[in-house]
């Protein structure tokens, strides 16, 4: 099964890196193909809104989405991993979500959503925030359902983990690791 996986923070080895590690750990010890996009180091330009997607579903922008856009339509399976950056997604991966407007036109103007492979598409959200404010996930959470819809998820679940703030702090919460662990199995699981 294939899985691509985002990571929307800018930190290394920070707090999101560290539970998506763990994440991706875990569905590797099933042995699935897993494309890993660290979005802070590809270049990725925001949407322009110029409406060149409308008739055709291809942004005309040439820059590291490419890549992006192959793997949204030949993977199965799909984790945004984000920090909480102002109540919502970073802007990596707000920009990456923006840049799928191409998906919404192809799936809502053009009429041609992506198909399904022989496995369903599912997803998986995981948000870590410093502060202990639930508006961070709900914020982030609107985004990432939007996210999932436009590349035809219609199904994810939302990790997210309040009052982590330095980096590494992740290390020192009580079931963080282990849920990002159950979660990856979990998303590749095979009902
Ligand atoms: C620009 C910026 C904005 C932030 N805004 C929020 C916020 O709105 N809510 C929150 O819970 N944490 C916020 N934080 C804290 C981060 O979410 C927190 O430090 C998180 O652990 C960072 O994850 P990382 O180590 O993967 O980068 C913010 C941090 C930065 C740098």
């Amino acid at each position: 099964m294939r899985v691509v996986a985002f990571h929307g923070s800018p930190r290394a080895e920070g707090n999101t890196e560290l539970l998506l590690k763990e994440t991706l750990r875990a569905i590797g010890e099933s042995a699935h193909d897993i494309q890993l996009f660290t979005l802070n180091l590809m270049n990725i330009r925001p949407c322009q809104d110029c409406g060149g997607c409308e008739k055709t579903g291809v942004c005309v922008i040439d820059d590291d989405m490419g890549d992006i856009y192959d793997a949204i339509r030949k993977a199965e399976r799909f984790i945004l991993a984000s920090p909480i950056f102002f109540f919502g997604l970073s802007a990596q991966a707000k920009a990456m979500v923006d840049r799928c407007q191409a998906f919404w036109c192809e799936k809502y103007l053009l009429k041609k959503a992506i198909p399904q492979g022989p496995h369903e598409r599912k997803g998986l959200l995981l948000l870590v925030g410093g502060m202990k404010r639930e508006i961070g996930i709900q914020c982030s959470e609107a985004t990432a359902a939007a996210f999932f819809r436009t590349i035809s998820v219609p199904e994810h679940r939302t990790l997210g983990f309040l009052g982590v703030d330095a980096k590494g702090a992740v290390l020192e919460h009580p079931t963080a690791l282990r849920d990002a662990c159950q979660a990856g199995k979990d998303l590749v699981a095979v009902s």
